[in-house]
């Protein structure tokens, strides 16, 4: 079943591009007059004022970034909570509040628990108030399928691996797919930016592919030189700081190497004491917004010794020159980076932790849903 893979995550790992084919398929369309395809109920989005998200682990990553893009794409404020926080200190109540749980599983105590508790606190209320609840799950049959009335189905397959990968590239295309949705029926990006974006979301599985070919063997030959590694910061900025933390937690997760991330420009509020040169810095920098900032915050991670190891684009000579490592991927939109820079820190952690013969598809002290408090 492995279909030639050493492990389930590989295999995993290695089916991102034919998910983010799947959710391209089923997102949107060649209409131009609808070119997205949720058939989420228009009840949903009306006087939308403000939207939470309650989510737990890789997709509460996967929500920072949704929370990125629907800010930046239909200029909604919104909020992403830990399930585990909010259920026990919840927000407000806030009008007109669309509330997202992204459960990969469909199953997690948390995130369930956060979400009813919001739906109870809700009902009854005036109109304002009532619940708009909406999931984000690659199992529309789970208990969250039950529970909300309205379902984004991620078409992620089977994940048998614990660590979540592809799962994750298919909450991001939800994530996507809804922010496109709702700029577009807010008239905050135009059609022709629509198209745009749509169109390079189209070349995103040839990207994948491309980084996988271009990346497989000289990950793994990395991984050799951190047989003796205790500990990782990755950091990164904007969209892509999520990444850093998604790197970090994948690294954790199967390695159990101690691994941090952080948004680059905080490291000089403390994590900069941690450094020296038995310290690696993985940095995600991609041209755009924060490009600059990153690399400088990339040059005092180097001036403390640490091996820095880029993940950013193949022909950059002003990159190639600062890091020691790097994981090139193409240089893609910025704003649709994250489904790229991810690629290499899944491949780091899996190949880190293969190396050191551990049991990469059923960690230590994890379950693949989280079923208990
Ligand atoms: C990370 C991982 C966990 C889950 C978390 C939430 O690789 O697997 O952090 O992401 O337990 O799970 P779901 O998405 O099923 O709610």
């Amino acid at each position: 079943e492995k279909q030639g893979f050493k492990h389930f995550m590989l295999k995993e790992i290695y089916e991102q591009p034919g998910v983010v084919r799947a959710c391209l398929e089923a997102y949107f369309t060649n209409d131009p007059s609808s070119p997205i395809n949720l058939s989420l109920p228009v009840e949903l989005y009306v006087d939308l004022e403000q939207i939470q998200i309650l989510a737990c682990g890789t997709s509460w990553h996967a929500a920072l970034i949704g929370k990125y893009l629907i800010e930046q794409l239909a200029g909604i404020p919104t909020q992403v909570h830990y399930a585990s926080e909010f259920r026990y200190a919840p927000s407000p109540l806030t009008a007109n509040t669309l509330t997202i749980g992204v459960t990969q599983s469909g199953e997690t105590a948390d995130t369930l628990a956060a979400l009813a508790m919001e739906k109870e606190r809700r009902s009854g209320r005036e109109l304002k108030y009532q619940p708009r609840l909406l999931g984000i799950t690659n199992r529309p049959e789970s208990t969250l399928g039950e529970m909300v009335s309205q379902i984004i189905d991620i078409h992620g397959g089977l994940e048998i691996g614990v660590a979540a990968t592809k799962t994750f590239i298919a909450q991001l295309m939800a994530f996507y797919a809804l922010a496109l949705d709702l700029a577009y029926r807010r008239q905050t990006i135009s059609p022709d930016q629509l198209e745009e974006i749509i169109t390079s979301l189209r070349q995103i599985p040839k990207e994948i592919e491309a980084t996988l070919e271009r990346q497989e063997n000289l990950i793994e030959q990395l991984a050799h030189d951190f047989a003796e590694t205790t500990d990782f910061i990755f950091v990164g900025r904007g969209i892509n700081f999520p990444i850093a933390l998604e790197g970090a937690l994948k690294l954790k997760e199967i390695s159990y190497i101690h691994a941090e991330g952080y948004p680059a420009g905080e490291m000089k509020h403390g994590p900069i004491a941690l450094l020296d040169a038995k310290v690696p810095v993985v940095a995600i920098a991609m041209p755009g917004n924060v490009y600059e900032k990153v690399i400088s915050n990339a040059q005092e991670a180097k001036a403390r010794d640490s091996r820095l190891i880029g993940v950013t684009p193949v022909n950059d000579g002003e990159a190639a020159e600062i890091f020691n490592d790097l994981l090139p991927v193409s240089n893609v939109d910025e704003l649709l980076s994250p489904i790229l820079t991810v690629i290499p820190l899944q491949l780091l952690a899996y190949h880190i932790a293969a190396r050191r013969g551990l049991d990469v598809d059923q960690p230590r002290n994890l379950a693949k849903s989280v079923t208990v408090e």
